[in-house]
């Protein structure tokens, strides 16, 4: 049995964002898609619990998750082709939508659908509305998916690599745009990012996934000022900067290990720069080392709380 994702605890609060990020593989579509109940068969949730606004997701059929998908629970993918419905026109798939999850009458529909793509920043909507998916571009099909999943003045949205599959000037462009509207809807969001750049544009909280777990959770400045995970200092220092004298890239080493079987001790050792042999007992758990900022690292956890500080900022 393959545990793609193991032991992940998190709260998304209204209005604010998390941020997931870790690198490919390490969980964080798998998180996402449980919380939608869209995990394919063989593939299962075996324990857990999910609650929006106090409702277990767990509990509820799967009509009722149905419902909730895309109304009070929006995602927004990386490939809008892939979530855009070919053979409809942009208006049609809106006007539906609405139809469908608001109850609004058809011309209502329309006169709305036209005002969600002005507030995305597409010019001339009208035009728009009457175009397929395959006549507009990469940063038009995903301005109208973000159209359309805050469109439902969802609870939570997900987007997961929403802007990876797009050119940096209109990157820049779309997270401008999704920043303000998260802030108009008080959703709570949850940002699926492997660009820390995203991570310190639009998160209030972020998580770090390492091999299906948190190994590292708090707000966005802690995890940025004072990161205390050996595989988080690795990725901030992973950045290239410009204008730096220091010219060289430093990936993170090594490889994230096979989650078939994965080892009994911390799963980021062999490619720790600090690893020593308490890394061995056992799979480190998530502490909270300061408050609101919790770690998952043997030598972090059993360092006294003055080292800890001390460290993080050498
Ligand atoms: N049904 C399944 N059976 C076996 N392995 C699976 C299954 N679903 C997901 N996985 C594995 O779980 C791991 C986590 O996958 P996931 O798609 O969540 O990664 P990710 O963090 O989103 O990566 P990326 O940044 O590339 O999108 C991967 O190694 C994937 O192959
Ligand atoms: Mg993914």
């Amino acid at each position: 049995m393959v545990k793609a994702v193991n032991g992940v605890s998190f709260d998304v609060k209204s209005g604010r964002t998390l941020a997931i990020v870790g690198e490919s593989g390490s969980g964080k579509t798998v998180t996402v898609l449980s919380l939608l109940g869209l995990i394919d068969p063989p593939g299962k949730i075996v324990s857990g619990e999910i609650y929006l606004d106090g409702r277990n997701l767990l509990g509820l059929s799967r009509e009722e998750l149905r419902r909730l998908r895309g109304k009070d629970m929006a995602l927004v993918f990386q490939d809008p082709m892939t979530s855009l419905n070919p053979v409809f026109t942009i208006g049609t798939q809106i006007t539906e939508t609405l139809i469908c999850h608001m109850g609004i009458a058809g011309a209502e529909a329309k006169i709305e659908a036209i005002e969600m793509l002005k507030r995305v920043g597409l010019p001339h909507p009208e035009k728009i509305i009457k175009r397929y998916p395959f006549q507009l571009s990469g940063g038009q099909r995903q301005r109208v998916m973000i159209a359309l999943a805050l469109s439902m003045n969802p609870r939570v949205l997900i987007a997961d690599e929403p802007t990876t599959a797009l050119d940096v000037t209109v990157q820049a462009q779309i997270l401008y745009e999704m920043r303000q509207l998260i802030k108009d809807c008080r959703a709570g969001v949850i940002l699926i990012t492997h660009d820390l750049g995203v991570v310190a544009e639009l998160a209030d909280e972020v998580a770090v996934m390492y091999a299906g777990s948190i190994v590292e959770y708090g707000d966005v400045y802690e995890i940025f000022d004072n990161p205390l995970h050996p595989y988080t200092k690795a990725l901030l220092k992973s950045i290239p900067r410009l204008g730096t004298k220091d010219e060289v890239l430093r990936p993170v080493l090594g490889q994230p290990p096979s989650l078939i079987d994965l080892p009994g001790r911390c799963a980021f050792l062999p490619r720790c720069e600090h690893g020593a042999g308490g890394c061995r007992a056992g799979v480190p758990s998530l502490e909270e080392i300061i408050p609101g900022h919790a770690v998952a690292c043997h030598r972090v956890i059993t360092a006294k709380p003055e080292e800890v500080t001390l460290r993080a900022l050498a």
